[in-house]
This record gives structure tokens, sequence and C-alpha cells, in this order.
């Protein structure tokens, strides 16, 4: 549940229009290197969530050319008489979504820092179908996807399968719109089209299908792109756990059943030697009280004889 609120809270937090601040859109796994260009120089480079206001927004701060603490980055470079910095993060993950500030000397002036916001996504799907290109999640994920269009339209819709008006999922004639587990949200590219970002969380496999992302225009067709998703269950994490008891089954049933059939093969040889080495006179089978003795069954001793060639 807070993933997900934490996804509509950066989807409605990402709305304000006209903001200033770039946007970089990025795909999980990528790495994603940006440059902040100062007017001068400055002794102290830093990288920070947000606005660095928060305990732990502090990615990386230095005194050095380079610096790197974990997936953060930064190199300083000047060009007299400008300064850049530039800041990097490897390895994306959907969580690294939000705003970044990069700067110089830690100082409040607006000159000496700017701010910046990356969405990780997990899809960007360009072009037109019939490209068709199939995603694969796992029960729970969120997933997020980004959808382009060199035109811009009205409306915005996300649907699943033949896009009926039964089918249409979310849908938006303004910047944003949230429906159950869907969100879409439409930011507009320069100098024409526009982006439209949707956002399914907490995937079940039910989710498994064909969708669409599209624009109505004064065009038709649509302009639309689509993907087909398909969502399995996750892995449990308990699994190495869960077998261990089977293994504690097998030793319980392991452990008795030879040790009888160790106790058993014993006595057998036991009794075999007994009866080869016995006096013959007694080789009666039968006790004194006429019951029958000979419940051991024939082995191989029987037949051996001192003379044998064995
Ligand atoms: C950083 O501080 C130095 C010395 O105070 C100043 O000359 C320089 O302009 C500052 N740089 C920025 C980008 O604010």
């Amino acid at each position: 549940m807070n993933v997900r609120h934490t996804l509509i809270c950066f989807f409605f937090l990402s709305l304000q229009d006209g903001s200033p601040i770039s946007v970089y859109k990025r795909t999980e796994g990528q790495d994603m290197s940006i440059y902040c260009t100062f007017s001068s120089s400055g002794n102290i480079r830093f990288f920070c969530k947000n606005e660095c206001k928060e305990k732990g927004d502090l990615l990386i701060e230095t005194t050095n050319v380079t610096a790197q603490i974990g997936r953060y980055r930064i190199e300083y470079e000047t060009v007299e008489p400008k300064a850049y910095v530039s800041v990097s993060i490897s390895q994306l993950t959907k969580s690294d979504s939000g705003r970044y500030r990069c700067g110089l000397n830690r100082s409040l002036s607006s000159e000496s820092f700017s701010d910046f916001e990356v969405i990780v996504v997990d899809v960007i799907l360009y072009g037109n179908p019939p490209k068709v290109k199939t995603f694969h999640k796992t029960t729970g994920d969120d997933l997020i996807l980004q959808c382009y269009s060199i035109l811009s339209g009205t409306r915005r819709y996300f649907c699943k399968e033949q896009c009926e008006d039964k089918d249409i999922l979310v849908e938006t004639t303004g910047v944003s719109a949230e429906r159950d587990r869907y969100s879409i949200r439409y930011e507009k590219a320069s100098p024409s089209g526009g982006f439209v970002y949707v956002n399914i969380s907490q995937l079940t496999r039910s989710d498994s299908g064909l969708y669409r992302c599209g624009l109505s225009t004064s065009f038709s067709p649509d302009p639309y792109q689509e993907f087909r998703l398909v969502v399995t269950d996750a892995l449990t994490t308990s699994q190495p756990i869960s077998t261990l008891p089977i293994h504690g089954w097998l030793l319980y049933l392991v452990v008795p059943v030879g040790i009888i059939v160790i106790i058993s093969v014993l006595a057998l040889t036991v009794i075999c030697f007994w009866r080869r080495y016995k006096p013959n006179g007694l080789n009666t089978g039968e006790n004194s009280d006429g019951i029958n003795m000979k419940v051991v069954p024939d082995c191989d001793y029987e037949n051996f004889s001192p003379n044998s060639k064995y």
C-alpha cells in the first residue's frame, strides 16, 4: 500500500504545469548522468535528493574533483568562466524517481544550485503498432510506462484488449486522472506531441493481457501504442525455509528405515552363520513342541560348504 501511495504522490507532485525544472526519463536498470552548469566555480560540490533539507537527502558532498558513494557519483569540471557538476546514478530503480539538486558552495543562493526531476519507468514505448513488445512482471509489482506521440490529442486514455468503451481503464482530458489501481498523467512535449504516463499498481495475474495507451485526435485512427503484459507469481522468499521441513521429514523416514534394514541384515547374517555351523543332528526344523522353527528364509550360506571353490 505504501508503494502505491508513494507512486500516486509522485504522480501528483509532478503535476505542477509550467514548472521550470527539467524532467529526465529513464528505464529501470539504466544509468543516468546529468550536467548542471554554473556561471562561477565553487569549492564544495554536492548532490542531494529533494532540497537537501531532510536527514539522508545529502547523497554526496565533496571538495574533490570526483567522488563516488554507492550508486551515486559526482564529477566537477571548469571551463572558465563556467563550472560543470555532473551527477550520476547507476542501476536506476523505480524508487529513484523524484526530485534532485546538484550544486556548488552549499549556499542558499539560487545561482549555486539547480533542481531536476527523474522519472524511472518500466517501459518507454515509441513508434506505432504492429510492434507489440511483451513485458514480464511479478505479482505485487507496479508498472509505470511512458507512451509518446508526436501528435497532441484532447483526450488521453489507457485501455485493455479491444479498447471498447468498457475496456477503458483510465482516461483524462486534463493533466491527470486516477481510477482504482490505474493512474494516467499527460505531459506536453515541445515543440509538439506529448507523453502519456500510465501506472498500474499492485499487479495481479489477471492483469496479464494486451494494453494500449492512446490519444484522441482529429486524425483517424487515433495514434496509440500497444504492449503485452505477462504477470507471474513472485517466487516466495521463504522457499529455502520451506524445503527444510521436507528434508527433516525425509530424515525421519530414511533413518529408521535404514536402521531397520541394517539390523535385519545383521540378524540374517548371524542366523545364517548359526545355521551353517550348528550340529547336524539338531537340524530337524522342529523343536520339542513340534512347532516349525524354520522361519528364517533360505540364504546362500546354506549352499556353502568348506570345500566349495568360493
Ligand atoms: C562559490 O563561492 C565562491 C567564494 O565565495 C564564489 O566566488 C562563487 O561565485 C560561488 N559559486 C557559486 C556557483 O555560487
